[in-house]
């Protein structure tokens, strides 16, 4: 068997997505909405199964890192203080040709137009804040602005003295969250990779000023166990630190996690050294005391923060793309997602050879189900059709109920990758996916 991967391409994953109903365009009915994507069955078990991942590599780190989820709407106050009324803007010109605006540092605008290709015909850069501004209730004052939020952590920089002190965590903690921020991206693209509307997975690691640059290192190097658990191939990943003219100013070192996608090595995860700016700053801003007291020393200090930030769309990309093959069984080239089984939407499917074998196989269905997991029944078309359908799904394996099922009470189950064959018994197939799953 000839395994290619150098044939993965954004247009075939694309389309993959839409063929199996991983991703559709949103609103596609009214002409879809540029940036904003919506997730049907398949690929929102995977964004699920991502989710669970991503708190178990938490989990299984040190000390206490407790879940929280914010609001999505927050008040003008929090972005003042945070600085992204300010500052959250990139560098944007319009071609005076066609009049389409584009991110003023994207490579591809130094060459022309990318929409007219006119060359050398712009407007002077501006800034363009990248916020989602709205109107908070009926009276449009001031007090009434607010913004979707651009990132998850000013809600948890805003609670850190609630959940302080209500869970009962002391220095050093974390705070872990899930959830959707939005960018009015001025060029969304690469599919999954630049979007308006996407979730983050994020957690603030609350510590001493003292511990921060060893616990900055620390979860440099712990991170990279949540793309070994996820199945990815680690030389795909590398981390790449900042040079100093990257950094924020109040940020003494940040380190991105980086895939390598078909075009090009891009971002996957931040992992940054805060210091204390952020609790400094909203403790200035809305005059409460976001200190913590030392019982040792008897003295109070701000926290400093150590934020791994990971988007949830982009590692659901770099998973298609990294699971994503094509090679050739029996003398045709097959789509295969050689999807680790932990992060495969469906684990199993059950297919009986024809008709006459349904009763039988339905019972071996309903009784999988009870596992748990995402199990599939499939009876319409050949035998190698529903196979190629679950290879571009990702299931790692398939289970045939033939004609000699019935005397010898054992089915056939073909390895994904491998397309290999083997005979177990009946009883021994839900011990079979327990193992697979490594439960
Ligand atoms: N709180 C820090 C923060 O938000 P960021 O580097 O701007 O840092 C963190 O974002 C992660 O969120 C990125 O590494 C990326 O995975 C994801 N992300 C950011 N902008 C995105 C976008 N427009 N579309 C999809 N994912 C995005």
């Amino acid at each position: 068997m000839n395994t290619e991967k150098s044939v993965r391409s954004l247009e075939k994953i694309v389309a993959l997505c839409k063929r199996r109903g991983f991703v559709y365009p949103s609103a596609e009915i009214y002409g879809g909405l540029n940036g904003v994507y919506d997730f049907g069955h398949l690929g929102s078990i995977i964004k699920s199964n991502l989710r669970q991942a991503w708190i178990e590599s938490l989990q299984n780190s040190f000390g206490p890192i407790v879940m929280f989820e914010g609001a999505l709407l927050g008040p003008e106050a929090v972005w003042k203080a945070s600085g992204h009324v300010d500052h959250f803007s990139d560098p944007m010109v319009d071609c005076l040709n066609c009049k389409r605006r584009f991110r003023a540092d994207d490579p591809d605008v130094a060459k022309g137009c990318p929409a007219c290709g006119k060359k050398d015909s712009w407007t002077p850069v501006r800034q363009f804040n990248m916020m989602f501004k709205t109107e908070v209730g009926a009276a449009a004052d001031g007090s009434s602005i607010a913004y979707l939020r651009p990132e998850t952590a000013q809600a948890i920089f805003i609670n850190f003295k609630n959940v302080l002190s209500t869970t009962r965590v002391k220095i050093p903690f974390g705070i872990a969250q899930i959830g959707k921020a939005f960018r009015n991206e001025i060029t969304p693209k690469q599919f999954l990779f630049r979007m308006r509307e996407f979730e983050q997975m994020e957690m603030e690691w609350f510590c001493h000023a003292d511990g921060a640059q060893k616990y900055f290192e620390f979860w440099c190097a712990h991170r990279l166990n949540f793309y070994r658990m996820i199945g990815i191939d680690m030389n795909n990943i590398r981390q790449r630190p900042h040079e100093k003219d990257e950094l924020a100013h109040y940020s003494t070192c940040c380190t991105d996690v980086e895939y390598n996608f078909p075009f090009g090595w891009k971002e996957m995860e931040g992992i940054a050294h805060r210091g204390t700016f952020d609790l400094t700053q909203h403790s200035k801003f809305s005059g409460k005391d976001l200190s913590v007291f030392d019982e040792e020393t008897k003295t109070s200090f701000v926290p400093t923060v150590v934020e791994c930030s990971v988007g949830t769309d982009r590692a659901f990309l770099m998973l298609l793309f990294d699971a994503y093959a094509e090679d050739v069984v029996e003398g045709e080239t097959r789509i295969v997602l050689r999807l680790a089984p932990r992060m495969a939407p469906v684990k199993a499917a059950i297919l009986p050879l024809t008709k006459k074998q349904t009763e039988p196989a339905t019972k071996l269905y309903e009784d999988l189900k009870k596992l748990g997991h995402q199990i599939e029944f499939d009876e319409s078309g050949s035998i190698g059709k529903r196979y190629r359908r679950q290879d571009e799904i990702g299931t790692p394996v398939c289970i045939t109920y033939d004609f000699d099922s019935d005397n010898d009470q054992c089915v056939t189950v073909r390895d994904r990758d491998t397309t290999k064959q083997e005979r177990i018994a009946l009883d021994q197939v839900a011990a079979y996916i327990k193992k697979m799953l490594g439960k």
